[in-house]
């Protein structure tokens, strides 16, 4: 039988979140694990440059990304890991897609919006693209599935229209892909603002967790972490979204589910909660930071992971790419 394809990419900007790690990478870890997929995962370098990056710590924070994915584990033996930029077939899809992508499409997404108003001095061509590059990245390689956080479910759906539109003009040419989300924690809220997503550009350092945040620091940011008027520990993230927050995340670092959480706290303190989940948040990410530090003084090896990935992504990218061009009547 066919194997499924998998596809998803982070971005390597400033640091890699508890909510990047909770809401996706660690779901790619469990999916990679199972033998039934064909594991693509990628450094979305492309899209970071839509907003302004200082070169140095750009080519610092790829390396950097790579480490971190193998330290979440990652494993370049089960799964493709490869740099977006170095297969350059990304950029070529995605201006044949910009054809087949409607501006109107492109000035409903929400992230367009947000970013925009974030960076109101660069609203740059990239950043209202962004999607359609994304929708290449998944279309170059028949993937099946993208596993990803709530945030980024629009994206897919666009990625979807996409390849429906393609097909329906071309004939059978893409794959049309499903979003996925991890059962618990697709959307990790910040710990200082619980109805926004903890995000790496939070203004607030205390809002968010890095995987490589000392015992210390994440104690202490969910120990001071906005929780709730009242008392009972319930889930309810529209009246208790600190509460909730808290305990999807104690629920998803302990591999249990929200419900068993919530009935292990009954008649206990929203102190008690914090304490369990600052234990439980620490524990999930201890092995992290040593196999972190042994990637990174290896450079050399984690080049090459990245060159032996680009070799396997680009073999596929290329083929679907030339089958594209066929279909739209360019020469190959
Ligand atoms: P990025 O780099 O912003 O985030 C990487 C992944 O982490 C998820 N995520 C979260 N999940 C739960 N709670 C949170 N607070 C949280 N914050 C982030 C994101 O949903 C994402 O899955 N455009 C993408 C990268 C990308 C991509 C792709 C993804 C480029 N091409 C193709 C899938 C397929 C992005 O910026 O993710």
């Amino acid at each position: 039988m066919k194997k499924r394809v998998i596809y998803s990419a982070i971005q390597p900007s400033g640091m890699m979140t508890l909510g990047n790690y909770i809401g996706a990478v660690s779901n790619w870890r469990d999916i990679q694990a199972d033998g039934a997929n064909d594991c693509i995962f990628a450094l979305a370098d492309l899209h970071t440059i839509t907003v302004r990056q200082d070169p140095e710590k750009l080519r610092r924070n790829s390396v950097s990304f790579l480490a971190l994915l193998l330290a979440a584990g990652i494993d370049p033996k089960r799964s493709v890991l490869y740099v977006q930029s170095h297969v350059h077939e990304h950029a070529e899809l995605c201006w044949l897609l910009n054809c087949y992508t409607y501006v109107g499409e492109m000035n409903r997404m929400t992230q367009f919006k947000d970013k925009s108003a974030k960076h109101s001095d660069n609203i740059n061509m990239g950043l209202m693209d962004y999607p359609v590059l994304m929708a290449a990245d998944i279309l170059l390689y028949k993937s099946d599935q993208v596993p990803v956080g709530v945030d980024q479910m629009q994206h897919i759906e666009i990625a979807r229209d996409i390849a429906e539109r393609f097909n329906n003009i071309y004939g059978e040419t893409f794959v049309v892909p499903e979003g996925r989300l991890t059962k618990t924690g697709a959307k990790i809220m910040s710990l200082q603002d619980p109805t926004s997503k903890m995000s790496k550009s939070d203004p607030n350092p205390n809002g968010v967790i890095s995987v490589l945040d000392s015992a210390d620091d994440i104690a202490r940011k969910i120990k001071r972490s906005v929780t709730d008027s009242g008392l009972e520990i319930v889930f309810d993230p529209e009246n208790k979204p600190g509460v909730s927050n808290l305990l999807t995340i104690l629920a998803s670092a302990e591999g249990k589910t929200v419900e068993e959480e919530v009935k292990a706290f009954e008649g206990k303190m929203y102190g008690h909660l914090k304490v369990a989940c600052a234990e439980a948040v620490v524990e999930m990410l201890r092995p992290f930071r040593e196999k972190y530090d042994a990637y990174m003084s290896d450079e050399a090896g984690l080049l090459a992971v990245a060159a032996d990935g680009r070799e396997r992504a680009q073999a596929i990218a290329a083929k679907t790419l030339a089958d594209v061009k066929r279909k739209i009547g360019l020469l190959v």
